[in-house]
């Protein structure tokens, strides 16, 4: 038989966090002490009152039912934090849809909004899945720069006219993945006065939003005025409660677009395990005592990281939240080489900044998931260079 897969395929080429994990594994097998900085997995174990709560309710034979769109108990627990956090009112029935993680939600959303010829409007570097869902739905993506000289923040003014005019979603995330920018009202009005303009979709990725290190906690898109008009936030419990092994998460915004989602995810999933979401009604409850603990332990580590890299000549985007360091290294070599390099000769796994776009050449992501001794001890390393 001649096995081929779709011509759409092509677009979907195998991650490179494979290739890297693999490589990392073949040198531990030759004796490497590794400092693995390269996936944005929590290390911090979720709160031991989850862990039991979900243990129990798994004990229960009354749990294993299919949950269709999700439980009600969920999406009031949602609605309570966005009250709670940002003052922002959500209809729990119409406004939240829950997805199986952020990334099936980033994945499929675009499928369920655009069509072929349609522009979708992303930033490079950005996250990959939203490459991925762009791609499954046949949009043509436009790639906003971050550039340092706008604060690492997508410049719409620069945006062609018949760019936006064609534009049907536009894709943000502050603190971002992997140059971790954060929002303001300010720069949220421009944004829903651009979509308003041009009758674009805004999804607002706010996956890191409890990782802040100083002042107040990073804006939700939905508390900037008119909002709701133009888009959605999606969230996620995987960052934030360490939950990413549960997958569960959720989308909040315009009740016409939220019901679009369901629809569409009513044909593609039965919903998540009734033990997960109420474990995340917990958390999301619990959520201000809960987080605490991981803002302490983060800027701890964002600290030392990024003042260890600028002390050997690295320069590290400035940043007051996420998860990552995005760090260009004063060497001229290609970042997937130096990478590669990097686990080789020094045992520290980073991620190149090409993952994640063009504009990522010349940088290394460096996620924060190790202690901060480890995270000394990866400068020190690196520092023998
Ligand atoms: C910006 C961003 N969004 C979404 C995700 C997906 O997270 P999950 O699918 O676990 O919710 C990630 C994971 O690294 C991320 O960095």
């Amino acid at each position: 038989m001649n096995i081929q897969p779709a011509k759409r395929m092509a677009l979907f080429a195998p991650s490179i966090f494979s290739d890297l994990k693999d490589f990392a594994n073949q040198q531990k097998a030759k004796g490497t002490d590794l400092i693995d900085l390269s996936l944005g997995s929590p290390d911090i174990p979720p709160h031991e009152d989850i862990r039991n709560l979900l243990s129990e309710e798994s004990a229960l034979a009354t749990s294993y039912g299919y949950t269709l769109t999700g439980t009600q108990h969920f999406y009031e627990a949602v609605a309570r934090y966005y009250k709670r956090r940002s003052n922002v009112t959500l209809d729990p029935t119409s406004e939240i849809v829950q997805t199986m993680g952020s990334q099936e939600g980033l994945v499929h959303l675009p499928m369920a909004f655009c069509d072929p010829g349609d522009v979708i409007l992303t930033t490079n570097p950005a996250y990959v899945a939203y490459d991925t869902g762009i791609h499954a739905s046949g949009a043509t993506p436009y790639y906003m720069p971050l550039t340092k000289e706008n604060n690492y923040l997508p410049d719409l003014d620069a945006v062609p006219q018949e760019i936006a005019e064609r534009a049907k979603l536009l894709i943000l995330n502050l603190p971002g993945n992997p140059v971790p920018a954060m929002p303001s009202i300010a720069y949220f009005d421009q944004v829903i006065a651009f979509a308003k303009k041009y009758n674009v979709i805004v999804l607002h990725d706010a996956a890191y939003s409890e990782f802040y290190f100083e002042g107040d906690a990073p804006l939700s898109f939905l508390q900037a005025e008119g909002a709701k008009d133009v888009g959605m936030e999606i969230n996620s419990l995987s960052k934030s409660f360490s939950l990413a092994g549960t997958r569960i998460a959720y989308i909040a915004g315009n009740a016409k677009m939220i019901e679009i989602i369901r629809n569409f995810k009513s044909n593609m999933d039965f919903g998540i395990f009734q033990p997960i979401q109420n474990a995340a009604a917990y958390a999301l409850d619990h959520a201000e005592p809960i987080t605490e603990n991981l803002r302490a332990v983060f800027s701890e580590r964002h600290k030392v990281l990024m003042q260890g890299l600028e002390q050997i000549g690295w320069e590290v985007a400035p940043s007051q939240g996420g998860m990552f360091v995005w760090a260009k290294y004063p060497y001229a070599k290609d970042c997937t080489d130096f990478a590669f390099e990097l686990i080789e000769k020094l045992g520290v796994v980073t991620v190149p900044g090409t993952v994640f776009g063009t504009a990522g050449a010349g940088y290394l992501r460096l996620a924060l998931v190790q202690p901060t001794e480890k995270l000394q001890e990866a400068v020190t390393r690196l520092a023998t260079l």
